[in-house]
């Protein structure tokens, strides 16, 4: 059974033709960048999330860009970000000419662990970048605490997240913005790319508004040397229709997860904390399990596709060198970069296939175990 590590397909077949309703609709607007369904989409989060402002921008990655640039963060300024992420997340802070400072991980939540932020924060810290990785929400209540008692404004990256909560409270509402990624796998994923910021500051959106558009006002000036970060109507479209589905999906990643949870039990690998509803998405399921590469050929020999998520940490790239980390820096995410993999885990993956990538890797640990001592 050929089981490839993303299939959009069973999420997008039975939505196929409200997207074709939608499209005509942008035709016949006539309207592509920016246009009526931008802002229909931006109204339908905005309501949902309960913010006065969503603003859709090109990606994820202008999202955390145009918000930093809001707050003022500029040269001589350190941000605190993850070296175990993605790499946008700590290439818009050089972009703006500040200085990422890397903070090291948990080792099962793979989210920021406290004391490395608290051990970072000097007195040019502008800025944390919470990012809720692989769907899972971040200690925000401490992260807010160590924020305002020191003056920091507190930046979170909900890419991997959209949908999930704490408590009430959905992730992207609790910081100063709430960042966005629509990329095509993601929680709510359009098709192409595509971001949203959310925040309640009424001077930090206008501000996001004119830079997403080359800094234009409302009455057409040119207020400031802004980007072109716009998001596209047809775009918009689409992921309006998905995100009136979006809880459907996060509940089949969720029933994924218990369900891998469930076959990997007492397995040796390390598996995620699995949370009912809430904290976690599950955008992505990563384990962690020694021999990680042997494992991944293992899968792909049977056509089971698998990804890592990340096999270097952020301080030890090479466009990050100038900065001066080395090897030893930050053990955890060193550590765990040599041993995630991630599995399958979209909507619409059936029962039988979930069984056989964990039967799959039930019978390579057996193999391993079975070899005689190096
Ligand atoms: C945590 C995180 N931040 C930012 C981004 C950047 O988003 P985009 O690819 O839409 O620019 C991603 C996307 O891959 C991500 O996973």
């Amino acid at each position: 059974m050929k089981i490839p590590f993303i299939n959009l397909a069973p999420q997008h077949e039975a939505l196929m033709e409200k997207f074709h309703q939608a499209f005509d609709q942008v035709f016949e607007e006539n309207s592509f960048i920016l246009g009526p369904a931008v802002t229909l989409f931006e109204k339908a989060v905005e309501k949902e999330y309960g913010v006065p402002h969503a603003i859709g921008v090109n990606s994820g990655t202008d999202a955390l860009l145009l918000s930093l640039k809001a707050l003022g963060i500029s040269a001589g300024d350190e941000v605190i970000v993850p070296t175990f992420t993605f790499v946008a997340v700590a290439d818009v802070v050089t972009r703006l000419g500040a200085r990422p400072v890397f903070v090291d991980v948990d080792p099962i939540t793979y989210n920021v662990a406290i004391d490395s932020v608290t051990h970072a924060i000097t007195p040019k810290t502008k800025a944390i970048i919470a990012v809720h990785m692989f769907g899972q929400a971040c200690d925000l209540a401490q992260l807010m605490q160590l924020a305002n008692a020191h003056g920091i404004f507190l930046v979170e990256d909900v890419s991997q997240a959209q949908g999930a909560r704490i408590g009430n409270k959905y992730l992207g509402t609790m910081g100063v913005t709430g960042c966005f990624s629509f990329y095509p796998t993601k929680n709510l994923g359009g098709v192409g790319d595509g971001g949203m910021i959310i925040t309640h500051n009424d001077e930090v959106a206008e501000r996001i508004r004119r830079y997403r558009d080359h800094g234009r006002d409302n009455t057409g000036q040119f207020q400031d040397i802004g980007f072109n970060s716009r998001l596209d109507s047809l775009q918009a479209a689409v992921l309006k229709i998905k995100f009136e589905e979006l809880d459907e999906a996060i509940s089949d990643r969720i029933e994924n997860a218990r369900y891998y949870n469930d076959l990997l039990t007492d397995s040796g690998v390390t598996l995620p904390e699995f949370h009912e509803r809430g904290e976690h998405t599950y955008n992505l399921y990563s384990i962690q399990y020694e021999h990680r590469d042997s494992l991944r050929a293992f899968l792909a020999q049977r056509e089971i596709g698998t990804a890592v998520y990340y096999d270097r940490p952020l301080h030890l790239q090479p466009c990050f060198a100038y900065l001066g980390y080395k090897e030893g820096d930050f053990p955890v995410a060193e550590r765990v970069s040599k041993r995630v993999i991630s599995l399958p885990i979209y909507p619409g993956l059936r029962m039988k296939q979930l069984e056989e990538v964990a039967a799959s890797i039930l019978e390579f640990i057996e193999l391993k175990s079975a070899e005689p001592e190096a």
